[in-house]
């Protein structure tokens, strides 16, 4: 079916047709579209255009469309893409939808569309579906939270090599490293909130671009839907975007977050870290090698950013250059939303599953914290507190790193006689630094690795988590 065609004397070719149809990919929005549809069945009622009884003979038909929906599954949509050739080709959802609705309730069904467009029709279908995603977006996010929260508390004291550069920097403890992870997923919740707000405006009373030539209460029709707003120029509501931009962008963070998540246990899980083991559920073999365990789950999510990434790019690309107002571009911004909800969510739902899986080897981090110099600072900071200027203290740790270097000691080969003997400065209380589990007792600052801060950022964590409800 078409909702045109007055203007044609010809049928559009079937290349035409295959080339621009969306329903293979905007079925997605067939709840939404109903949901949508039956609200607009009410609007009409109160303007006059339908009777009480038609608008609830439409209304019931849609609701019957949606059982049929969920009872047929993807054998609904048979027969009814673009190009099919038994003639019921349908170019996209919104037609398929108003086909679906004249065969179940007659003629009244060609009034649905009186004063509406397709144009504010697919930006309300999105809109919904949109909101829909970002809760479920959020809800994700919190497991991933909780669970990052649980496997910091079963190893409350472990201590890790932190980095910069990839080069062991400071000592910190396993649970502030994992608080990171929190705060991040913390500010994707939040942004998922912002796309939220950002779709939660109703766009229907817009017309094509001008505005409906229906006096229709935009504000029933939003508060029917359970919007928050209605957008407020019509123009603006055919040709804009951004709501969808806001939801990958959004989506592109909280994949770049997980991805550095993947790539940091990706290392740590290997042998040459040989901190942590990933649950067998989440891992799996190679067909050569018999001894590989590999980390499959966390390299798709690593991989899966690039790809979420690649649908923000390709939506901006997309309405960079669009002129004032709808353009058919836009039917390309569906594609690439609806594989970013689908990469996030299942990206996300696949890191809770890792998170929980996850085992810290505690014994094999603290090696390498201890083999090395991340005391340095600590050293460095004592010096100075006791009243060597920091420059001066800096340069002093220097020549005992280097001294330590070319003659092959570690922080624990000195004793306090020897570090006295490298240099008066150094007090006999301040060997004790030269454990590296000592250093970040003086790191009791808010927002850093000493162990009563972070283990009240980790009750206040909770306590945040538990707050996060809308
Ligand atoms: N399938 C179209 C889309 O996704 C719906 C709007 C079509 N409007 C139009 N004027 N051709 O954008």
């Amino acid at each position: 079916m078409k909702l045109w065609g007055g203007r044609f004397a010809d049928g559009a070719s079937d290349v035409f047709e295959r080339f621009s149809g969306s329903l293979h990919f905007d079925r997605r929005l067939l709840d939404a579209d109903i949901r949508g549809s039956q609200a607009f069945a009410r609007a009409l009622e109160r303007v006059g255009i339908l009777t009480a009884e038609e608008r609830a003979a439409i209304v019931k038909a849609f609701d019957e469309i949606r059982t049929e929906a969920a009872a047929a599954g993807p054998a609904f949509f048979d027969g009814a893409s673009a190009g099919a050739s038994d003639g019921t080709s349908d170019e996209d959802i919104h037609t398929l939808v108003i086909r679906k609705l004249k065969e179940r309730a007659g003629a009244v069904a060609d009034k649905i569309h009186t004063g509406r467009s397709r144009n504010e029709q697919v930006s309300l279908d999105t809109r919904l579906w949109l909101r829909e995603e970002c809760r479920r977006v959020r809800d994700l996010l919190r497991a991933a939270m909780s669970a990052l929260l649980d496997l910091a508390a079963k190893y409350p004291g472990a201590v890790i090599p932190g980095y910069t550069h990839t080069r062991r920097a400071q000592a910190v403890l396993w649970p502030h490293y994992l608080l990171a992870y929190f705060e991040m997923f913390a500010r994707d919740w939040e942004r998922f909130g912002d796309a939220y707000r950002r779709a939660n405006v109703m766009p229907l009373g817009s017309g094509a671009l001008a505005g409906s030539g229906f006096p229709f209460d935009r504000d029933a029709i939003a508060r029917d839907l359970e919007f928050d707003a209605i957008t407020r120029n019509s123009m603006d509501a055919s040709g804009d975007r951004d709501f969808a931009l806001d939801f990958l962008y959004a989506a592109s963070v909280a994949m770049i977050h997980l991805s550095r998540l993947a790539e940091d246990w990706i290392l740590y899980s290997g042998e040459e870290f040989g901190w942590m083991e990933l649950g067998d559920g989440v891992t799996s073999g190679s067909s050569l090698m018999p001894q590989k365990k590999n980390p499959d789950s966390l390299e798709l999510i690593r991989g899966k950013s690039g790809r979420v990434m690649g649908c923000l790019t390709a939506l901006m690309v997309t309405m960079k250059g669009l002129p004032m107002t709808y353009n058919r571009d836009m039917q390309e911004d569906k594609e690439p939303l609806f594989d970013a909800a689908t990469q996030v969510t299942g990206s996300l739902e696949m890191a809770c599953a890792v998170i929980q899986s996850a085992r810290l080897n505690p014994a094999r981090p603290l090696a390498a914290a201890q083999q090395s110099w991340v005391i340095a600072t600590d050293l460095a900071e004592a010096l100075a507190r006791a009243g060597t200027p920091f420059h001066q203290a800096h340069q002093l740790v220097g020549r005992l790193v280097l001294e330590s270097v070319r003659t092959g000691r570690q922080p624990s080969d000195w004793t306090a006689a020897q570090l006295q003997q490298f240099a008066p400065e150094f007090t006999p209380d301040m060997a004790l630094l030269l454990d590296a589990r000592q250093g970040m007792r003086s790191r009791e600052i808010l927002g850093g690795t000493g162990p009563q801060a972070v283990a009240q950022a980790l009750q206040q964590a909770r306590a945040r988590l538990a707050q996060m409800t809308l």
